[in-house]
Parts: structure tokens; C-alpha cells; sequence
């Protein structure tokens, strides 16, 4: 196993976007995609209301669906949120959680992140964890340090490479076009994979680790291209199949 390369992952995170009109896009792509030998895994997560609806427009086609967030507990007096088990049962293979939006806007620590990657595993998915640093503690050069700690803060005990992916999201480069430099990248990736093997042993080369931030059809493959880049997690340009599809192909 060591030194293998594990096979990647291409996520779309629709975020609060896409309501039954979006179907269109995942039955486009899926049409796209039928015959294109792939050296990678695809992902959609749709909100929460309309996760079935997708996964059956998708249904025999080489995309999965993922949540975009749940609960630490299976069930009980949680108003508005959604059990780890209940998105399983909607159709979803893995959750992100931990995606820099919860972390600020909802406040979640990494203690929380972790409860919901447990979670994810308790009801038999995988987790995506999300971690990155905001513009600030970069310019302090604090990337590193903010990553190690939000890697081991996060990472359930029981993690494995196939249960877990990790997602690297520079909070600054989230939603603004803005990427780091190919060399950031690679750094912060080269970083991750140093302390998944200090923290995992034997797992930690599997484990995949996913760059997200301003992903695009025109920057996708000088970044994929960097080692351990194994994937992508994509927001805006998941939206629409064409450009999805572009970001795809630099694994076909
Ligand atoms: P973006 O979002 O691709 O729109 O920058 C990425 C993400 O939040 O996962």
C-alpha cells in the first residue's frame, strides 16, 4: 500500500443553492459522464430537502451524494438539524463537516467537528473534514500551525482512510476566486499528510486530502497536480454541469 496514491475524489458543496430547477445539472452531468472512464470518485451535496430527488436523477451513474453538515446525536430534541443515520438513509455516502461556513457562522470547534465526524462513522459514511486557515493567520504565518491543530482537534480516534477525507479550504480563497500559489498548496498538502502520519500511522498515506477554494475549470489541473492534491471540493462551480464536468476531466 505505501506509496500508492489514493484514488480521488471530485465534491460539489451546492451550499444554501439549488432548489428542484437544479435537477437539470446532476442529469446533465450524469449524461456526460456515462462514458468517461474516470480516475476518480464524484460527489454532489445538495441540500438537505432535496438530496432524494437528486440521488434519483443520478441513480445509475458514477456520481454520489453527500450531506453538507449533521448532527453528533442519532436522534432526539434538535430542531432544524439532521442525524448522520438519516442522511445514510437519504442516499448519502459521506457528510462534509467542519466546512469554514459552520465554523463561523454556527460557531462549531473542532470538539463539535469531531462529534459529527463520529457521527458520520457511527451511522456507516465518511466524513469530509474540513480545515484552512482565514487571511489573517496567514499573513501572521500561522497556516501550518492552524492546520495541525484543526487536523488533530477534528480527526475522530477512529478515523481510517476509508472512512475519513480530508478537505484543505483556505477560508480567504472560499467563495473570492483567490487561490494560494501552487507551492502554498503544496506546502500546506505535504504539511497534512506529515501529521495524518504522526497521528494515523499506517492509515495516514490512504487517506485522501482534497484542496477546496475557487476551484475552477481553468486552475483545476495545475492544482490537482500537486502532491497529495488527491481531489477537490468545489462550491460555485459545482452549479453547473459543464463547469462541473470541467473540473472532473483532469481525472479522466
Ligand atoms: P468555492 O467554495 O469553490 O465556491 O470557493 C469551496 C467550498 O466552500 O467548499
Amino acid at each position: 500500500m505505501a506509496g500508492e496514491v489514493p484514488r480521488a475524489l471530485v465534491a460539489g458543496n451546492w451550499k444554501m443553492n439549488g432548489g428542484l430547477a437544479m435537477l437539470k445539472e446532476p442529469r446533465l452531468l450524469a449524461g456526460m459522464l456515462r462514458d468517461v472512464k474516470l480516475r476518480a470518485d464524484v460527489m454532489i451535496c445538495p441540500p438537505a430537502v432535496i438530496l432524494r430527488r437528486v440521488k434519483s436523477v443520478v441513480k445509475g451513474s458514477k456520481i454520489k451524494i453527500g450531506g453538507q453538515d449533521c448532527h453528533w446525536e442519532p436522534s432526539g430534541a434538535h430542531t432544524g438539524d439532521i442525524s448522520a443515520e438519516m442522511l445514510k438513509e437519504a442516499g448519502c455516502s459521506a457528510v462534509i463537516v467542519g466546512h469554514s461556513e459552520r465554523r463561523t457562522q454556527h460557531h462549531e470547534g473542532d470538539e463539535v467537528v469531531r462529534r459529527k465526524a463520529q457521527a458520520c462513522h457511527r451511522a456507516g459514511i465518511s466524513s469530509i473534514i474540513c480545515i484552512g486557515e482565514t487571511l489573517e493567520e496567514r499573513k501572521a504565518g500561522q497556516t501550518l500551525d492552524v492546520v495541525k491543530r484543526q487536523l488533530k482537534g477534528s480527526l475522530p480516534d477512529l478515523a481510517t482512510a476509508a472512512n475519513t477525507v480530508i478537505a484543505y479550504e483556505p477560508v480567504w480563497a472560499i467563495g473570492t476566486g483567490l487561490t494560494p500559489s501552487t507551492a502554498e498548496v503544496a506546502e500546506v498538502h505535504a504539511h497534512i499528510r506529515a501529521e495524518l502520519g504522526r497521528i494515523l500511522a499506517a492509515e495516514s498515506g490512504q487517506m485522501r486530502i482534497l484542496y477546496g477554494g475557487s476551484v475552477k475549470p481553468s486552475n483545476a489541473a495545475e492544482l490537482m497536480s500537486q502532491p497529495h492534491v488527491n481531489g477537490a471540493l468545489v462550491g460555485g462551480a459545482s452549479l453547473k454541469a459543464a463547469d462541473f464536468l470541467g473540473i472532473i476531466k483532469v481525472y479522466a
